[in-house]
């Protein structure tokens, strides 16, 4: 089912010798100093990591969700401010564009973010619409030829830097969710203003800001999709988004297991390495079955997107399951690291400190809940398997 090619095998390769080679050495110092990766940022665009999925009409790599997935995790295992700046582009900003926008969207925004000459953010989160996303107060009002855009927007990663927005508005309060449109927004634009940048608990190096729209004209021919779509773009590309994330926090439970091992074969108490104790040999079977698992999850919803089948529960179900043994299993790191994985020099603390967004952002895990729940509840007992569509 997951049949890894050759291709596969090569972008993994690719990202872990990036991962290992151009990001580990100055990590821990980009996280203490909140120091946005513009140098790494650059690198992952020459290797084609920012846009590998758009296809090469556009400027892109014209790869596969897997292959996209597959780098995500190598990059997440080391570090995870890149790896968010690389899917929210990818997964949020190109994949949204590729699929719902005009030809004269894609052929104009894609090639710049595919190439990272742009860097995309998409501004959905409110001070009070977080998880309620249909609570939007941002207004886009429809002026004839081009919406005015006021409000502001909450948490947006790469905010500071990014070139081009997908705006979530509200242009019809009566219509609710039905009321709500997607614009592309050039940060360059007069009305856009960057405010204050946030001190995270983890993914310190990316760049999280508050965005402010005062009066901003967006041309009509910059909304995705017919009027009133705007909402449901935004599921549609968060539950493509949240593969991505699935995939980061797979990565980050796959890290700390890796240096886990590492570490245990090294370490010596009572006379013997620390893996030769029962109380850390269970914990390293326990996480290598539990990132398995996360792994098959992930690579299922990267699967049934790349078929063309509906991949809104899996990637739910990925991303919750793949959220919570990141997090799981950073704290298992950090204990079998002792006294050493409560300081910086061995990374598991940043690890563990990173895992924690993943059970917030793209849909909280609770949020995740609700979108299996609903599925189930409505009689989608399983997710077919790829290729089984209709017989399970
Ligand atoms: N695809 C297409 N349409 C969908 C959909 C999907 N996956 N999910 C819902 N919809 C449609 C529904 O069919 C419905 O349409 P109709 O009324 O026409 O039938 C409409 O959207 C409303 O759906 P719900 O009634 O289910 O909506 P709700 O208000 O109950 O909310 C929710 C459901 C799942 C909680 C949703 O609000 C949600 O996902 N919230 C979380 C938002 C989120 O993920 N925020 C993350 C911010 S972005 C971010 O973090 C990026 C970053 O920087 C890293």
């Amino acid at each position: 089912m997951f049949h890894l090619t050759e291709e596969h095998l090569a972008v993994r390769e690719a990202a872990r010798q990036f991962a290992q080679n151009e990001l580990k050495p100055g990590v821990i110092e980009r996280d203490s100093k909140m120091e946005y990766p513009h140098d790494q940022v650059r690198q992952m665009a020459e290797l084609g990591f920012l846009g590998m999925m758009v296809p090469p009409e556009y400027g892109g790599g014209g790869m596969d969700t897997l292959s996209y997935v597959i780098a995500m995790e190598e990059i997440s295992k080391v570090d995870s401010s890149c790896s968010v700046i690389m899917s929210v582009n990818n997964s949020l900003v190109c994949w949204g564009i590729e699929k719902y926008g005009t030809e004269e969207q894609k052929q104009k925004y894609l090639p710049r973010l595919a190439s990272g000459e742009w860097i995309g953010s998409f501004c959905l989160s409110e001070p009070e619409a977080g998880s309620d996303a249909t609570s939007q107060r941002t207004t886009a009002v429809d002026m004839g030829d081009h919406y005015l855009l006021n409000g502001t927007k909450n948490w947006i990663t790469s905010g500071g830097k990014s070139s081009l927005h997908i705006v979530i508005a509200q242009t019809d309060p009566e219509k609710g969710h039905h009321g709500i449109n997607a614009l592309l927004v050039e940060t360059s634009w007069p009305g856009v203003t960057v405010g204050a940048k946030e001190d995270k608990l983890g993914i310190r190096a990316s760049d999280t800001h508050t965005i402010m729209y005062n009066d901003v004209k967006v041309p009509k021919e910059n909304r995705i999709g017919k009027d009133g779509f705007g909402f449901k773009f935004a599921m549609k590309t968060l539950s493509g988004g949240r593969i991505g994330i699935a995939a980061q926090a797979l990565g980050i439970a796959a890290g700390a297991y890796e240096l886990s091992v590492a570490y245990a074969q090294e370490r010596e108490t009572f006379g013997k390495p620390i893996s030769k104790h029962q109380a850390i040999a269970f914990k390293l079977a326990d996480m290598a079955t539990e990132i398995e698992a996360a792994r098959l999850l992930v690579y299922r919803s990267a699967v049934l997107k790349d078929q063309g089948l509906d991949f809104d529960q899996a990637s739910s179900m990925a991303k919750l399951f793949a959220s919570e043994v990141a997090m799981r299993h950073t704290v298992e790191a950090v204990q079998i690291h002792g006294g050493y994985g409560y300081v910086k020099e061995y990374h598991v603390e940043r690890l563990m400190r990173d895992a924690k967004i993943t059970q917030i952002y793209e849909g909280t895990s609770e949020v995740q809940r609700i979108v299996i729940s609903r599925n189930v509840l409505k009689g989608d007992l399983y997710v077919p398997m790829p290729g089984l569509a209709g017989v399970v």
